[in-house]
C-alpha cells in the first residue's frame, strides 16, 4: 500500500476538546465527541484525549485522534463486504459550521448514519488474556464457553470465540455475559447475526494483521440498527483503543505480551503514587511521544499509512 500523498499526511493537528458552535453535542466520551447532524446523521470527532484506568488524562497525544480515525476508516472500507457500516462517505468539511478551520477536523472526523445501538459489546477473542484469562482461571470457561483444560495465559484458543459483554453504567466495569443472556436481551436472530458478524470481521482482520506481524488478541465491536432494522457495524473499528494488538515476534505463551495499546502509559502511571481517580497526572514529554509513536506504528503496520 502506498503512503498518503504529502498534503494528506500533513503535520498532525492537536485537539483535546472539540468546539463546533451551532452543532448540538450529543455525547462527549473519553475519546470521541459526537454531534448531531440533520437527516439522522452524526458527526463523530476523534480527539487526542488519552484515558488510562478510565480517567481522561490532561495531556493530549498529538495526532492520536487522526490516527484512530484513519485506522477505523481503513477497516470499515476493508470489511464492507462482510458487514454494512455506519459511514456515509460524506465530506466532513461540508458539514462543519462556518468559521471552523477544516484542517483541525477533516482527518479526525467522520459523518455517520445515526443508528439505534445494540446494547451489547461484541467481543471476539483469539487468545486468552484480560478478563477472558481471569474468567478461565476461575471457571474453565469464558462467557459460558467451556475451554480445554490447562491453557496458559495469552495462549491461542483452538478457535476464535464470541465473548459478549454488556455496557456498564458510568464508573462500573463491563460485565461478561453468556450468549444465552444476549439472546434474552435482543432476541435469537439478532444475537446470531451479531456473533457471526463479529467472528467474521475478527477472522478477516486477524489474518490481515498477521501478514504484517501483528497478532490481534481480541477486539470489541459495536453494532446498531438503521430504520429498516438492518444491522451495521458502528463506532470505531479495530483500533488500539478497542483491540489488543501484539507484535508477533515478541509473543510468548505464559506471559502478557507487550502491546501496541496503552501499556506504555500504564507502565509509567504505575510508577507514580496516583490513586487512579480524576484528575489524572500530567505526562512527561517522553511518555507522550512514546505513546504517539505506538499509535503511528499501528497505523503504519496495519494500514500502510506512514507518519514518521
Ligand atoms: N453510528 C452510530 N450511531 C449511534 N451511536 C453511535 C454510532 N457510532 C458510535 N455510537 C455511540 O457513540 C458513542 C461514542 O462515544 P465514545 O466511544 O467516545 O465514548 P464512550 O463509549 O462513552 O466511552 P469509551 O471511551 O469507554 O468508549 C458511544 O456511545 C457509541 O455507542
Ligand atoms: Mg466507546
Amino acid at each position: 500500500m502506498s503512503p498518503l500523498p504529502a498534503d494528506e499526511a500533513a503535520v498532525p493537528t492537536v485537539l483535546h476538546t472539540s468546539d463546533l458552535p451551532g452543532l448540538k453535542l450529543l455525547h462527549r466520551g473519553k475519546v470521541r465527541d459526537v454531534y448531531e447532524l440533520p437527516g439522522r446523521r452524526l458527526l463523530m470527532v476523534a480527539t487526542d484525549r488519552l484515558s488510562a484506568f478510565d480517567v481522561v488524562l490532561p495531556d493530549p497525544i498529538p495526532g492520536k485522534g487522526e490516527m484512530l480515525c484513519q485506522i477505523s476508516n481503513f477497516w470499515f472500507r476493508r470489511t464492507a463486504h462482510l458487514m454494512p457500516n455506519h459511514l456515509t462517505g460524506e465530506d466532513v468539511a461540508a458539514v462543519l459550521p462556518a468559521g471552523v478551520d477544516p484542517a483541525r477536523y477533516v482527518r479526525r472526523s467522520v459523518v455517520t448514519k445515526r443508528l439505534r445501538p445494540v446494547p451489547v459489546e461484541a467481543i471476539a477473542r483469539g487468545y486468552l488474556i484480560g478478563t477472558g484469562w481471569k474468567d478461565y482461571q476461575r471457571t474453565g470457561a469464558v462467557c459460558g464457553i467451556k475451554l480445554p483444560p490447562g491453557l496458559q495465559m495469552a495462549e491461542r484458543l483452538p478457535e476464535p470465540i464470541f465473548t459478549p459483554s454488556t455496557k456498564a453504567a458510568v464508573g462500573e466495569h463491563d460485565q461478561n455475559v453468556a450468549f444465552d443472556d444476549v439472546v434474552r436481551l435482543i432476541g435469537a436472530e439478532l444475537a446470531e447475526q451479531l456473533r457471526s458478524a463479529t467472528l467474521a470481521i475478527y477472522e478477516f482482520a486477524a489474518a490481515h494483521a498477521l501478514e504484517r506481524g501483528i497478532l490481534i488478541a481480541d477486539t470489541k465491536l459495536e453494532f446498531g440498527l438503521d430504520d429498516n432494522g438492518v444491522l451495521h457495524v458502528m463506532d470505531e473499528m479495530l483500533t488500539p483503543d478497542s483491540s489488543r494488538f501484539w507484535p508477533a515476534d515478541q509473543y510468548r505463551v505464559g506471559i502478557s505480551p507487550p502491546s501496541y495499546d496503552k501499556q506504555f502509559v500504564r507502565d509509567y502511571l504505575e510508577t507514580l503514587d496516583w490513586d487512579k481517580t480524576a484528575p489524572g497526572p500530567r505526562l512527561p514529554a517522553g511518555v507522550i511521544e512514546g505513546t504517539r509513536r505506538k499509535y503511528a506504528e499501528a497505523l503504519e503496520r496495519l494500514a500502510g499509512i506512514v507518519l514518521d
